[in-house]
């Protein structure tokens, strides 16, 4: 089951972001034929001083004058694939607090260990994998009382008893059984429930609350923004074109100022299908988003039990049946937490992407951005930078604050220079002879947009955090494996066979979230320390080794910043593949983004991410979790069949959590 568990996700994994982007950014081609030595040695002299032109950019001085804002002591990584446990540094503490399966609705049945509940019962249950998330508090006591939303990514095998069941029907198409699929399905979305220290102060969640919700890939959705009712978004399940039914992969996310929580979509690709070969190259929606051309698509196959999921147009009636149905994923999905009734929105403004995140922030005057990783090889950085302004005076304005504004997509030139390229019609040749009939087909298209405009392809981008106080903004670019051949190797991917990753922050200009340059350095590459030694007791290939000041770690996902400023990395690494011999199991580690220093916080179980983080807002109690355990992982319960599961994590004196 292990092996099988560890393979499953290894596939998704590797296939999930397999490279789709035609682009080579010709622009940045000169630099191939610059040795890789000089570009690294380059970025290392930008990120050694952190001077461009001798001006001070990464201007966290007074966090600098505290010293480090590193107070815990860091611990050892974890190596073996026997490991299942959750480990803290001395004086802290973690606990299972909401695994897969555990009650979300009043009434819900207890979990079965042997998973045998049926769809209605996971309807109203923790759906799977859990993955971003974010901790809303109550007015009336904000550190002992709140709503936490979690996103559910994904599901695992061990969604069902004997695992995914697939039959062939003699023709080489798999069949499901529907009641698998409904499950599944079910076991999407997101999970919001109350939460409330009790009288001794520990953490309960409260399993009758009203505002305990259940959001799955089987919820009535509203479109929203200007692809709401547009022929291209109708389907024969939707002839309106302005109601989706789920919400699909949804792994970081985002919050906005009027509290509401922004779920991203990210590999929705992977569950549609379109097996008309020449429809398939001219249908840029889904060839350049990586839909599946095959018999089947490409996990889950609910296509053959729920034909939304099979986007192969109709051939005597073209415009009806469910080829559009993959446009309608991808999108920002906002949810009121506080409003049960509320329907959950797809803001179509801010552009159709493989969507990792949504990061606020918010600048002077109510004016923001949010910005977006697409996470597959060689895609690119966003913002969405809103037409209107937060004002807290205007709550129902607000609401609409999404729904216009202007989609930009990141160029990083090699002298540490940036430019953000607006996806807008009209201009730069986003126009009808390069494909782009109308704004909302740059949108549906964001992709192909920022192809056209030259942006640079990255080491496919995860979480974006900002910086609480100087808005600086940091990106994990979690790895390429194609750097180097597929894309060539630039200042802001300077590594050929990139296993192990990097972390990149620029500087907005004037600290402006809204402006259309920036400077940007690389804040660390991931990996081996110099003269490190790998399984075999041999020196580690140069292009393996990073640059980081502490501990070492490989492939990070999840950034967030506390309020002091200091950076958490999560890191979502293969431990089971040879260049992670020395990183091991997947981690939280804590940055210093002055001094650069960073230390280990927590190592998960072999087999799982670490990933999602949220914190009350005093900072003693912190909410992080364990997505996909390879092996036995104790959950809330004590059931010790692997889980994914949201841990909470203490001090144990009630301090402040890393100070
Ligand atoms: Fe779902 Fe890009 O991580
Ligand atoms: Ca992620
Ligand atoms: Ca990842
Ligand atoms: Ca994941």
């Amino acid at each position: 089951m292990r092996q099988e568990h560890q393979q499953y996700h290894a596939d998704l994994q590797a296939a999930d972001n397999h490279s789709i982007n035609p682009s080579q950014a010709p622009s940045l081609n000169s630099l191939v034929n610059q040795s890789r030595r000089n570009l690294l040695k380059g970025s290392l002299a930008m990120a050694a001083c952190g001077f461009f032109g001798g001006k001070l950019l990464w201007g966290a001085e007074a966090f600098a004058k505290q010293g480090s804002l590193l107070g815990f002591t860091g611990i050892t990584a974890q190596t073996s694939a026997s490991f299942d446990q959750v480990i803290v540094p001395p004086g802290y503490t973690a606990r299972a607090f909401f695994s897969w399966g555990d009650a979300v609705l009043d009434g819900a049945p207890a979990w079965q260990p042997d998973a045998s509940d049926n769809w209605q019962a996971q309807l109203q249950q923790a759906g799977d994998n859990h993955d971003g998330m974010h901790f809303f508090p109550f007015a009336d006591a904000p550190n002992s009382h709140g709503l936490l939303v979690i996103n559910h990514e994904y599901i695992n095998p061990t969604l069902h008893p004997g695992g995914l069941t697939f039959v062939d029907d003699g023709n080489g198409f798999k069949q499901r059984p529907l009641e698998q699929v409904r499950k599944e399905q079910a076991a999407h979305g997101l999970s919001i429930i109350e939460v409330r220290r009790d009288r001794d102060g520990a953490w309960q969640r409260a399993p009758k609350s009203a505002y305990n919700r259940r959001i799955s890939a089987l919820t009535d959705i509203e479109l929203a923004g200007p692809l709401r009712a547009d022929p291209r978004m109708k389907t024969a399940s939707d002839p309106s074109g302005s109601r989706v039914i789920g919400t699909l992969n949804n792994c970081a996310m985002g919050v906005t100022p009027w509290g509401t929580y922004l779920a991203c979509e990210e590999n929705f690709h992977n569950y549609f299908v379109n097996r008309d070969a020449a429809d398939y190259q001219q249908r840029v929606e889904h060839r350049r988003y990586g839909i599946g051309n095959e018999k089947n698509s490409r996990y889950y196959a609910w296509e053959s039990v729920d034909a939304r999921f099979d986007a192969t147009p109709n051939a005597e009636q073209p415009h009806l049946g469910h080829c559009n149905e993959p446009n309608r994923f991808g999108w920002v999905v906002e949810i009121d937490p506080f409003d049960p009734a509320a329907t959950p929105a797809k803001r179509t403004a801010m552009g159709r992407l493989g969507r990792e995140c949504s990061v606020l922030s918010l600048g002077d005057g109510g004016r923001m951005a949010y910005y977006s990783g697409d996470d597959s090889r060689g895609e690119y950085v966003y913002k969405f930078v809103p037409e209107g302004r937060f004002d807290p005076a205007q709550p129902a304005a607000n609401r609409r604050l999404l729904d216009a504004g202007t989609l930009y997509a990141a160029r990083f030139n090699a002298d540490g220079s940036g430019l953000w390229l607006p996806l807008v019609w009209g201009e730069n040749g986003l126009t009808a002879e390069n494909g782009f009939a109308d704004q909302q087909a740059v949108l549906l298209n964001a992709r192909g947009a920022a192809d056209l405009l030259q942006a640079t392809p990255m080491d496919r981008p995860e979480w974006v955090a900002v910086h609480p106080q100087t808005r600086e903004v940091y990106v994990t670019l979690t790895n390429n494996s194609e750097r180097g051949t597929r894309f060539p190797l630039d200042a802001a991917n300077p590594r050929a066979d990139n296993l192990h990753g990097q972390i990149l922050r620029w500087n907005e200009t004037a600290a402006d979230p809204t402006a259309t340059t920036f400077t940007w350095e690389i804040f660390l590459l991931a990996g081996d320390q110099p003269g490190a030694l790998d399984a075999a007791g041999q020196p580690v290939s140069e292009n393996l080794l990073g640059t980081i000041n502490g501990d070492i770690f490989s492939s990070p996902d999840g950034l967030a910043f506390d309020a002091s400023g200091r950076l958490w990395i999560q890191t979502d690494s293969d431990e089971q593949a040879s260049h992670t011999a020395n990183t091991g199991c997947n981690q939280l580690l804590c940055a210093d983004p002055h001094s650069r220093e960073v230390r280990r916080f927590l190592v998960g179980p072999w087999g799982a991410e670490i990933t999602g983080i949220t914190w009350t807002p005093d900072y003693r109690s912190m909410w992080i979790n364990v997505q996909h355990p390879g092996i036995s992982y104790p959950a809330s319960d004590g059931q010790t069949r692997p889980r994914s599961t949201t841990v909470l994590v203490t001090r144990e004196d009630g301090g402040v959590i890393g100070t």
